[in-house]
């Protein structure tokens, strides 16, 4: 046992002996005072260059340069290596090794520089930076310090409107004077300058010291920063499945501040399959009617304006997904009772087996010009919800040709068109429901915005396959979201042939695998270490949570950390391996969790106080 042990042993047991009268003694003076005093710690962080904080016994310092130690493993973080605890990693950083106490109730935002139609949307943006302050220190930043901080917001375009050309960047200093601290952002747009508030946030940390009294919590910035930043990828996304298990509201704008935190851009919305429909459409009150899980398991058409509006703040655009004409199906069963005749087929079949690729069944029917209007009111619905330019995810993957070569409504409707009875004939049937399905949402969003035609969004497919697309699909007209494993060339292919694409790599980014099947769990560093594409038809990426296997109890442990790896990834796209990230996602690690977000943990606690001794 060496000296350290003995003394840490010894006072477990001084705690123990006190503990057990503490039960008959409670109203004794004094008694706790002892306790909260008992467990003082025997370290310190050291921030040690090219590793990282590493917790050290300060009685035994080999150096005494006390500009390296700290009381809290978070404030070391801020300050240690060349990005400090910046997730995800900004172009350039210079970061100063002193910090200096702030409170956030002296925080000021000046908007003098800012157009004044920013100004609403930018005080929103500004009450989240003081929020996330507080949570540093769990509400409660007890240490008052009335050092003014200024910050100095410079935004140039009134433009608020949310798109892959949406300028990003943003230029951040902290410079400490004698009588204020004085922030400056620069940035094109608002979202530029929301980016620059986190990373502002993100240069703070609570210094609370973990002995004695747990009230105590103080805040530390950096007493001087120069940030220069943009991202790589436009596309930086986050796929949430909310058909196949209901994710409460709450749960989704958690997920979306887990996004805002890690500067990922888009919230891809897999609101509707053919297991649940909880989207509310106010014109087809049926899809939710019939669909819906339970009356409380849906999203009204009040609540989702309400979480569009919610991202937006946070830098985050909603993309709605109707997956079509493939996985839909319950939401769609009530045609027949309306007279409108079958909406959709093989819906909840069984066996499905030779039907689909996952129960229940069901896909629109093609062959019903009914599905078409009831479609399109579907679209009006959400063309007049979502801001401009609006973005619709069309679905389109995974039809399955058997259930619609099953019914003979369908395969009469083919002949009638003249279509082939072989693959080739389903295939048309398939890209002639696109092409109606894209002419409705065209018409609908016209008539609800006046606006032109834009790009939706189209998983890969047998449609989407490098010899067939050109046939069926403009490049134009859709952005294709490929999904096929990493050895897969359609990728390379669809980018080659001018198609602007996303990629989410099924075994690498699949947040649902490991979980089922033959699937294997990537781990962080597995999905940090994937790159992309560099071309300027490839957009960017998502990582996707699947929700056959997980309803909101699990979500923040399936999805955090690993989406913050992705974040980095899309953002940065660093050069630098996984070992030098490990710190700052640590650090970015309790930071959700402060934000009351439940991320799992990257490795044992012990890694965590020792960067770089886990390799
Ligand atoms: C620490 O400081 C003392 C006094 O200034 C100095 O003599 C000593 O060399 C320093 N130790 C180290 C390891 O730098
Ligand atoms: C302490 O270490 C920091 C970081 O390496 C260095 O910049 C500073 O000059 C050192 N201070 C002293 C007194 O050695
Ligand atoms: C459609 O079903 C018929 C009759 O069962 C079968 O002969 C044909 O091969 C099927 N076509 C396709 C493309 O699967």
């Amino acid at each position: 046992m060496t000296v350290l042990q003995f003394v840490m042993a010894s006072r477990w047991v001084l705690l123990a002996v006190v503990a057990v009268h503490l039960g008959h003694c409670i109203e004794e003076n004094g008694l706790t005072d002892t306790i909260s005093h008992v467990y003082e710690p025997t370290w310190m962080y050291k921030c040690v260059p090219d590793e990282g904080c590493q917790r050290t016994r300060h009685h035994q310092l080999s150096d005494n340069n006390t500009s390296l130690l700290f009381g809290s493993l978070d404030v070391c973080r801020t300050v240690c290596g060349r990005f400090g605890g910046l997730w995800p990693r900004p172009v350039t950083a210079a970061i100063s090794m002193q910090t200096v106490g702030i409170h956030p109730n002296y925080l000021r935002f000046d908007l003098a520089n800012v157009p004044v139609e920013t100004r609403e949307l930018l005080v929103e943006m500004t009450k989240v930076v003081g929020e996330n302050l507080f949570a540093e220190c769990d509400g409660d930043v007890t240490e008052m310090v009335e050092t003014p901080v200024i910050v100095f917001m410079n935004v140039k375009t009134d433009d608020m409107t949310l798109s892959w050309e949406t300028n990003e960047a943003y230029a951040l200093d902290v410079q400490t004077k004698e009588t204020q601290i004085a922030v400056h952002i620069h940035a094109e747009t608002v979202y530029g300058a929301r980016h620059a508030l986190e990373t502002f946030t993100q240069l703070v940390a609570a210094d609370k010291p973990d002995y004695s009294d747990q009230k105590k919590c103080g805040l530390q910035l950096v007493t001087g920063a120069k940030i220069r930043d943009r991202p790589v990828y436009k596309h930086r996304g986050l796929l949430l499945d909310c058909s196949r298990h209901f994710i409460p509201m709450v749960d989704i704008k958690r997920t979306i501040d887990g996004m805002a935190a890690n500067k990922m851009n888009i919230f891809h919305w897999h609101v509707t399959d053919s297991h649940s429909f909880p989207l509310e459409s106010t014109r087809v009150p049926q899809f939710t009617r019939y669909g819906a899980y339970s009356a409380n398991e849906i999203y009204s058409a009040e609540e989702v304006r309400e979480l569009i509006k919610y991202a937006q703040v946070r830098g985050v655009r909603v993309v709605i997904e109707i997956d079509a004409p493939a996985h839909a199906g319950n939401g769609w069963q009530w045609g027949k009772e309306y007279g409108f005749g079958e909406l959709a087929v093989c819906v909840n079949q069984w066996p499905w087996r030779h039907l689909c690729v996952e129960p229940p069944c069901g896909q629109l029917n093609p062959a019903n010009p009914a599905m078409y209007r009831v479609l399109r009111d579907l679209y009006r619905d959400i063309a007049e919800a979502i801001p401009q330019p609006a973005l619709l995810h069309m679905g389109g993957d995974e039809v399955c040709i058997e259930c619609w070569n099953a019914t003979e409504e369908i395969t009469n409707y083919m002949k009638q068109k003249k279509f082939e009875t072989n693959e080739n004939g389903f295939i048309e049937l398939w890209a002639e429901f696109h092409q109606k399905a894209l002419e409705a949402w065209d018409q609908e969003l016209e008539a609800a915005n006046g606006t032109p035609p834009q790009p939706v969004m189209l998983w890969s497919s047998e449609l989407t396959q490098a010899h067939r697309i050109q046939q069926h699909l403009s490049k134009e007209r859709y952005v294709i979201q490929v999904w096929e494993p990493i050895n897969s060339p359609l990728l390379n292919q669809l980018i080659k042939q001018g198609y602007r694409t996303v990629s989410v790599p099924k075994d690498i980014w699949y947040l649902d695998h490991g979980f089922w099947g033959t699937t294997k769990y990537s781990n962080w560093r597995r999905m940090y270490a994937h790159t992309l594409p560099r071309d300027d038809n490839f957009l960017g990426g998502e990582v996707a949570m699947w929700t056959e296997y997980l309803d909101e109890q699990g979500l923040d442990t399936r999805v955090w950390p690993r989406a913050a790896a992705v974040g980095e990834r899309l953002w940065a796209d660093p050069v630098s391996g996984v070992q030098g990230a490990e710190p700052r996602l640590q650090r970015q690690r309790a930071r959700l969790l402060s934000r009351g977000l439940r991320p799992d943990a990257l490795g044992p606690a012990w890694c965590a106080q020792h960067d770089a001794k886990c390799f």
